[in-house]
């Protein structure tokens, strides 16, 4: 190990591939829920909840033990303070497993939930976002330190590189982002519109420019590719990225009560957020077409060129195809959202994350080769399992569209009978999404102690 700070990273990977396992398994928790209800001592609402906030938190966790290796790289320094971003980590862990326990606690008893300086101890509500006040000035705390130690490495060692500026950039605007879900109104109209721009400023906002710069630096240290050429595009992207995104907060605006204005604006501008994920996908085609097969970490690569395919294909066409407000009218909040939310996170963040830990682990562990089979296996079962998944749910969404919102069948009716069989196939592979992570978990955690074969 070159450095004591990539230590750090390392312990980042560790935590947020353990987290993962537990989103995916609360998550086929939650998929039986929709085929016996009654399935489990903790009910769907606790569940789900666990399964979509897992799934923020490691990403997150991902993002912080990705930035601290590469502005250690970047800056060719240790961080400002180790014993600093170390205290950070452990702060995080604590942080996350207090807010888990609370949310256990809350599942068996809906009482404990009680109100204190006005707001909720155990869980706030508002999806994603739900952890409680106490815990989100402790987030702010954990992020705040997270920022100011990258920060200062950078002003220490003057090394200004275009991918620390969109990466720190993109976490500084993702940290402001956070904000918006911090304070109360009494008006569910505003808070919904608030509440809209953590959730979708991030995904399609801060989260993509460090989507564009860890692809940049992906690609870089891959391939050794120009890195002129690569943060010209970087830029490139990061701009059509805010440009579309920004006010593509819109499709979130249609009908929650805000001024009809935003049908034009959400339709117009998020329209055209498939653009600067297509063009990621086309730099990464660009700079792999001639060393593709000579580069050693095959993984790595398979990963960064299949993480930018499925951006565009999760985030961009699953997004696109219900963002118009005269197709959104119909499908809005139906398993349409749902499948299009899981082919997205997977592939623009969990690929993303799995893609930088394959890339950056073999140096944070010092081994030049290392046996990649279980690499690809893991990749293979996890994506094909999300691909059927996300399958099985567009049908779900189409079914329950047409007779919920067309023929005007009630919820239930239609969730209970008509819809059955498409959770018995997502159920089934989500089986094989659980072996996938497996895989996973096992190889990263042993990483380099096996030789290459
Ligand atoms: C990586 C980027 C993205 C991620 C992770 C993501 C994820 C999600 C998730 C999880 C939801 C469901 C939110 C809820 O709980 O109600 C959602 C909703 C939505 N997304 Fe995305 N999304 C991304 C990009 C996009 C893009 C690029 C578009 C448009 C081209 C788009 C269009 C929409 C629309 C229209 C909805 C609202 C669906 C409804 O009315 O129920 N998304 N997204
Ligand atoms: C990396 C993999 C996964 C990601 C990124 C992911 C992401 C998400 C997201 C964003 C939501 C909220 C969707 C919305 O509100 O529209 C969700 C809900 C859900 N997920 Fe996952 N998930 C993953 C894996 C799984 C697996 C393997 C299963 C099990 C088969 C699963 C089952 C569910 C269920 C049942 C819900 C609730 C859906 C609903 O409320 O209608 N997820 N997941
Ligand atoms: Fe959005």
């Amino acid at each position: 190990m070159q450095y004591q700070s990539h230590k750090i990273a390392q312990n980042f990977y560790t935590a947020s591939v353990l987290l993962f396992l537990v989103q995916v398994v609360v998550g086929l928790i939650a998929a039986l829920q929709f085929i016996w209800p009654d399935f489990f001592i903790l009910n769907f609402n606790t569940i789900r909840t666990l399964h979509i906030n897992a799934l923020v938190v490691w990403l997150l966790m991902g993002m912080m033990g990705a930035t601290y290796y590469v502005v250690t790289e970047e800056s060719e320094s240790e961080l400002w303070s180790v014993p600093l971003a170390q205290l950070q980590f452990w702060a995080t862990v604590i942080a996350v497993t207090a807010v888990v326990a609370g949310y256990i606690v809350m599942g068996l008893n809906p009482q404990t939930n009680t109100e204190i300086f006005g707001t909720r101890a155990l869980n706030e509500g508002r999806e994603y976002i739900e952890a409680p006040r106490w815990a989100d000035v402790l987030i702010v705390i954990s992020v705040l330190l997270f920022l100011f130690n990258c920060l200062m490495t950078v002003f220490k060692t003057k090394k200004f590189t275009a991918v620390q500026g969109v990466l720190l950039g993109g976490l500084t605007f993702l940290a402001l982002m956070y904000l918006p879900g911090m304070f109360y109104t009494n008006n569910m109209v505003k808070d919904q519109f608030w509440w809209w721009w953590v959730v979708h400023l991030w995904v399609e906002g801060s989260w993509e420019m460090i989507a564009a710069a860890l692809l940049a630096f992906m690609l870089h240290k891959l391939l050794g590719a120009d890195v002129k050429v690569l943060a010209k595009w970087m830029y490139i992207e990061t701009g059509l990225v805010l440009f579309t995104g920004i006010l593509g907060l819109g499709h979130h605006y249609y009908w929650i009560g805000t001024p009809e204005y935003w049908l034009w604006v959400g339709g117009v501008f998020s329209s055209l957020e498939p653009i600067p994920l297509l063009l990621m996908v086309w730099d990464a085609f660009r700079t792999t077409r001639e060393v593709r097969g000579v580069v050693p970490n095959r993984i790595g690569l398979y990963l960064t060129v299949a993480h930018a395919i499925f951006n565009f294909v999760g985030a961009g066409l699953w997004g696109v195809i219900h963002t118009l407000p005269q197709v959104n009218k119909w499908t809005h909040g139906t398993q349409i959202t749902t499948a299009h939310g899981h082919l997205a996170f997977y592939g623009a963040y969990v690929l993303l994350i799995i893609a930088m830990i394959y890339v950056t682990l073999p140096s944070i562990k010092g081994v030049k080769e290392f046996n990649q089979s279980r690499g690809f296996q893991s990749f293979w079962w996890m994506t094909v399992s999300m691909i059927f998944i996300v399958i099985a749910i567009t049908g779900a969404g189409m079914v329950q569209t047409y007779l919920e919102r067309l023929l005007g069948l009630d919820y239930v009716t239609v969730k209970a009978s008509y819809n059955l069989w498409f959770w018995i196939f997502r159920a089934l592979f989500g089986v094989g999404f659980l072996v996938g992570v497996l895989i996973l978990v096992k190889d990263i955690l042993g990483f380099g102690q096996k030789p290459a074969a």
